[in-house]
């Protein structure tokens, strides 16, 4: 059977004794999250810093599923500071994903469940953690702190609602002032003229199939900052998109950001999106963050081999190769990772000591660090030297 296992199959025993294992898991979870009139003393907590809006720390979410526990993010820590724009690039399935829907509190439970770990968000004159926070409390949030702009605008909004519909209950839900039924109009109809719509008035009347795929986009940023939250996540906003619609809606996300002074968390494979809009990079890798720092210091500077790994696949104008590199190998098996540095099977720079457990974070300058043991020599070096 152990052979079995290690070619990916379970037998019916095994997996049945996985689910009942994760059942009893996840009940208990589920028992804490959905009590009512919990204390505000539970999850209130401090900022580390005052300047930012959010703050990850050793962030662990897994899924519990009948094949095994998925750790899709796996100590996981970095900031969105207020007023800026954090990139989170990585491979496919490192966990970029989920790690914002954690902040929004939308993973599909029961298996989906934060394990550890601490998501501090600023309310302004107090902070919240998230990973701590009753459902009942945070749905409150959502739209006026936190919002989403969702990679697929086709399946996140309803084809059979109209659009102003749509983005009217939105307002409504979130409606503190208690608007008319016509001032909720109307501010829909003026969110959709600032997302760039022409027949704002037109569009508020139509089903989702009639729009194209950039107006749809759009309209998921309007319906996303119709509250004015303060922090914006974007998670593939232009993916589907062309490349000059793509730069509209960039530079449109821009700017509202600037207008209504909120911070972005943008999520993309595309590197040359994260060179235009980012102040802070964050590169993850299989469930944890092997490097960060400002855009400059990612760019001109990368240190993990996987981040220059990334930068040596991305294709240069003027610049003429017979073929782009691409990193070898695939990212670890989730529910089976290694206990030694997850990247070290394709990394093609390995040093003495990584065969040793999970590197730990180097400081390389005040705002960027690495997770890798080419830098920890070094670190001892000029420690030594001193
Ligand atoms: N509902 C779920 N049940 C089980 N596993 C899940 C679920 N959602 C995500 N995962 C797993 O979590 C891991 C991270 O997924 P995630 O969606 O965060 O990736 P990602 O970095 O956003 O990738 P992409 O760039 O393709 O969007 C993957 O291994 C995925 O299989
Ligand atoms: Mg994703």
């Amino acid at each position: 059977m152990a052979k079995k296992q290690s070619e990916g199959y379970l037998s019916a025993k095994e997996s049945r004794r996985i689910s009942k294992a994760n059942r009893k898991i996840t009940a208990q979870l589920e028992k804490r999250r959905g009590r009512k009139n919990v204390p505000e003393s539970e999850y209130l907590t401090q900022m580390r810093d005052p300047q930012n809006a959010v703050e990850f720390d050793n962030l662990h979410t897994y899924f519990f599923t009948d094949a095994g526990t998925v750790k899709s993010v796996d100590g996981v820590s970095f900031e969105v500071p207020i007023g800026k724009t954090v990139g989170v690039v990585g491979e496919s399935g490192c966990g970029k994903s989920v790690t914002s829907l954690s902040l929004m509190q939308l993973l599909q439970r029961p298996q989906g469940q934060i394990v550890e770990g601490a998501i501090r968000l600023n309310m302004g004159d107090k902070a919240y953690d998230v990973a701590k926070m009753p459902t009942e409390r945070m749905q409150a949030l959502r739209g006026n702190y936190v919002s989403m702009i969702f990679q697929e605008p086709m399946t996140s909004l309803n084809p059979v609602f109209r659009i102003g519909a749509q983005i009217d209950e939105v307002i409504q839900l979130h409606d503190e002032e208690g608007r008319s039924k016509a001032a909720i109009q109307a501010r829909t109809i003026q969110l959709l003229q600032m997302v760039g719509i022409a027949n704002s008035e037109g569009v508020y009347g139509m089903y989702p199939h009639e729009l194209s795929g950039g107006m749809r986009q759009r309209v998921m940023i309007a319906m996303a900052l119709a509250c004015s939250p303060r922090v914006i996540i974007a998670d593939e906003p232009t993916t589907a998109l062309d490349v000059t619609i793509q730069a509209q809606i960039l530079d449109l996300l821009r700017h509202l950001k600037d207008q209504i002074h909120s911070s972005i968390m943008l999520i993309t494979h595309d590197l040359g999106v994260i060179a235009e809009m980012a102040d802070y990079v964050v590169v993850m890798y299989a469930g944890r963050v092997v490097e960060k720092g400002t855009a400059q210091e990612i760019f001109e500077n990368p240190a993990h081999p996987y981040t220059i790994g990334l930068m040596a696949s991305k294709p240069v104008v003027g610049k003429k190769v017979d073929k782009l590199y691409s990193i070898p190998g695939k990212v670890p098996n989730p529910i089976d990772m290694p206990n030694y540095c997850y990247f070290k099977d394709r990394c093609e720079m390995c040093v003495n000591g990584c065969e040793g457990a999970y590197p730990p974070e180097v400081s390389l300058s005040p705002t960027h660090t690495v997770s890798c043991y080419r830098y920890e020599s070094r670190k001892e070096e000029s420690e030594n030297e001193q």
